[in-house]
């Protein structure tokens, strides 16, 4: 059967059969019925595709804790790519309008992103002795070098072309983040929503997106007029404070980020070519979304 004709089946398969009455004499009885053929039908495993996602964990020494480095990185990568997703959805959804939607993929985005940060924890059960069993085997390799990450970044609005650099040897990435760094960030569409609704500008709007938003005074003055008036305001109000968690939980990940590399590999350079921690600590300082900080001190 091909795939096409097995999703057909798989879909018309959707049953809602009323459960067995209760009680139930044990587990087992439970689940007398539970399918052992599939060949007419997606598994657990060939719907989630489980050889090729366990298969990409593939440590290259014989390091206990290589694994656990692995599945972290792993980890992080699948959630940013549910996060891109989300939010290049939500700023369609915000250029469109459409609020309602774009609120409920922040707020996906946020929940996410706390996930992120707690992967930390497990990480951190790793020494700087036992990093150094397996340092040797992964080369210039370094999260530098995400695409993923990069992507988020572009689509929150952190772009710096020095930033596209190592991906100079893969065309469809370096194309794919060019794009994204030439394109409005869900920043600048909220900002052009400010203005539709007159109280910004519209010269006040940025024309060239390939740098960090720096503050501008006439957009603060908009956001204190929505957060003076939060009622006739409330979907932008709503939408900043929605901004405010995702960058809130940004700059959690990047602390946590560092805390553990200092921890792992002290002040040596990392792996990707950077000063390591000094270069960690730096792009702490970056602003997502400036005036929507220095809102607070204005109210
Ligand atoms: C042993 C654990 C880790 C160490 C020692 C480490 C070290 C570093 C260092 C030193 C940098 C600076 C760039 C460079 O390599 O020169 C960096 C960047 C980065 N790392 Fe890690 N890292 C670790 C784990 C992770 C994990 C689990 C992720 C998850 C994907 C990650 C993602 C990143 C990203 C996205 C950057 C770029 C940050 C930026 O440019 O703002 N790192 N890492």
């Amino acid at each position: 059967m091909g795939s096409t004709e097995v999703q057909a089946k798989a879909g018309s398969d959707v049953i809602n059969e009323p459960s067995q009455a209760l009680p139930i004499a044990s587990a087992e009885d439970a689940a007398k019925n539970a399918h052992a053929s599939f060949k007419d039908s997606f598994s657990y495993s060939s719907y989630l595709r489980l050889e090729q996602l366990l298969g990409a964990q593939a440590p290259l020494t014989e390091a206990h804790d290589e694994t656990l480095f692995i599945a972290i990185h792993h980890v992080q990568e699948v959630w940013m790519s549910l996060i891109i997703k989300e939010l290049a959805a939500a700023t369609e959804h915000l250029a469109k309008h459409e609020f309602d939607p774009a609120m409920k993929m922040l707020s996906r985005v946020s929940r996410a992103q706390e996930q992120m940060s707690n992967a930390w924890e497990v990480l951190k059960t790793m020494t700087p002795a036992d990093y150094l069993m397996f340092r040797h085997a992964f080369g210039k390799a370094s999260g530098f070098q995400s695409w993923q990450y990069r992507s988020v970044e572009f689509l929150l609005g952190n772009r710096q072309r020095y930033m596209l650099k190592p991906f100079a040897e893969q065309p469809e990435h370096h194309a794919r983040l060019s794009a994204l760094i030439d394109a409005p960030s869900i920043y600048d569409v909220s900002l052009s929503l400010l203005a539709e609704r007159g109280l910004l500008a519209p010269a006040a709007l940025r024309s060239k997106f390939d740098d960090v938003p720096v503050a501008n005074a006439a957009v603060l003055a908009a956001w204190v007029a929505v957060y003076r008036n939060t009622e006739s305001h409330w979907d932008l109000y709503y939408l900043a404070e929605k901004l405010v968690d995702v960058e809130d939980n940004f700059r959690r990940w990047r602390f946590n980020h560092v805390t553990t590399v200092e921890r792992l590999i002290g002040y040596k350079p990392g792996s990707g070519g950077t000063a390591g921690v000094a270069y960690l600590r730096k792009v702490l300082d970056v602003v997502l979304f400036p005036e929507l900080w220095q809102v607070r001190t204005e109210l």
